[in-house]
């Protein structure tokens, strides 16, 4: 499975279009615990003349468990599956949670290649503020509170990064063009709609280049169901430790569950006053495992067959981990209208 903890799916004829060179082998038999193609039974490698390349074969891997028989509809046709968003090259694998605070794990570099970080200028040097997520090569969309205290000169956009204190190859740093606060932000409950989409300045004529390690996450669709016990994943370089201070040096990962709404509005929880439609909560009301300060903005993605869908951006919560105290997120499938209509300008 090359890595991949889920489940496969195979593509006959070319799905993929056709390879090009030697064909190196055929009739190959694997049986699924190999480590290795080379490991897996077939006559002996070397070029085939018995297919031909419109019978090239391909392997989907998932990254949590799948189901062929959910994917029947024509919406996840082949079509879809090669669009970019949503796709991550390298894969996080999970390993048994730890009891500190942000309970994540480093991320495999390439694995969440739509998490950005907003940084703020310094006087010598720029320090990591927020997250944020890319949606498309000149938008971000971050939480508004992020992007409320300095005037939009001052905070920096990085992609591609994963340790904050080394260059890594294929990280790029942008200027806001503007930056666009939900109007309702702040309204109402405090940190309602807390959302803003960032554009950026193209850098020498060009946006975000996609690469194995940037690209955009999906937009959820305006209809999509907040299942509670749906399994998603946070990211960021915010605060690892008991208290606030800090950062992580590299991009944290972890997996949290949707919690019921009801559930986060119980009393001993957060009330019933605190939440608003916009937002969700996730996490573990034992604690645990939670997103932290300097992860703000930063995305949830949930795994919706073979696309991470940012469902989720890291918004607020009563310290980190606490119990009844989980992570608190704008639900980003509320947005919709106004995230297209911001972009169509
Ligand atoms: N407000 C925090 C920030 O600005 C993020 C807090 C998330 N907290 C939590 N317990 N999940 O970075």
């Amino acid at each position: 499975m090359l890595g991949f903890p889920g489940g496969a799916k195979l593509h006959k004829e070319a799905a993929f279009g056709p390879g090009k060179g030697p064909i190196w082998i055929n009739k190959i038999q694997c049986n699924g615990n190999e480590t290795t193609l080379k490991d897996c039974p077939a006559p002996n490698w070397g070029p085939s003349f018995e297919c031909k390349h419109s019978e090239d074969a391909g392997v989907e891997c998932y990254l949590d468990n799948y189901r062929p028989e959910e994917n029947t509809d024509p919406e996840s046709s082949t079509q879809q599956t090669l669009e970019i968003c949503g796709m991550a090259d390298v894969i996080f694998k999970p390993s048994p949670p730890v009891a500190k605070v942000s309970g994540g794990q480093t991320a495999a570099p390439g694995s969440q290649p739509w998490t950005a970080s907003i940084r703020v200028k310094g006087t010598t040097k720029s320090f990591h503020w927020c997250g944020a997520v890319i949606i498309s090569d000149r938008h971000l969309l971050t939480a508004a509170h992020c992007v409320e205290d300095y005037p939009k000169g001052l905070y920096i956009v990085r992609v591609g990064d994963w340790d904050q204190d080394v260059e890594d190859v294929g990280e790029k740093e942008f200027v806001i063009q503007t930056v666009n606060f939900h109007p309702d932000f702040n309204i109402g409950a405090y940190l309602s709609n807390d959302i803003a989409l960032l554009t950026i300045k193209r850098h020498s004529g060009r946006g975000i280049v996609f690469t194995d390690k940037v690209k955009p996450a999906c937009l959820p669709s305006e209809s999509t169901i907040y299942n509670p016990g749906t399994e998603c994943t946070i990211s960021g370089w915010g605060s690892i430790g008991q208290t606030s201070g800090g950062y992580a040096r590299k991009l944290q990962s972890a997996k949290v569950p949707i919690l019921k709404t009801e559930d986060c509005m119980k009393k001993q929880v957060y009330g019933p006053d605190k939440l608003t439609g916009g937002m969700f909560c996730a996490g573990f009301l034992e604690g645990g495992i939670d997103s932290c300060q300097g992860d703000s903005g930063g995305p949830m993605v949930c795994q919706t067959r073979e696309k991470n869908e940012l469902w989720g951006i890291i918004s607020w919560g009563y310290g980190c981990g606490r119990p009844n105290k989980p992570g608190v997120y704008t639900r980003v499938a509320s947005y919709i209208q106004w995230i297209k209509s911001v972009i169509e300008g």
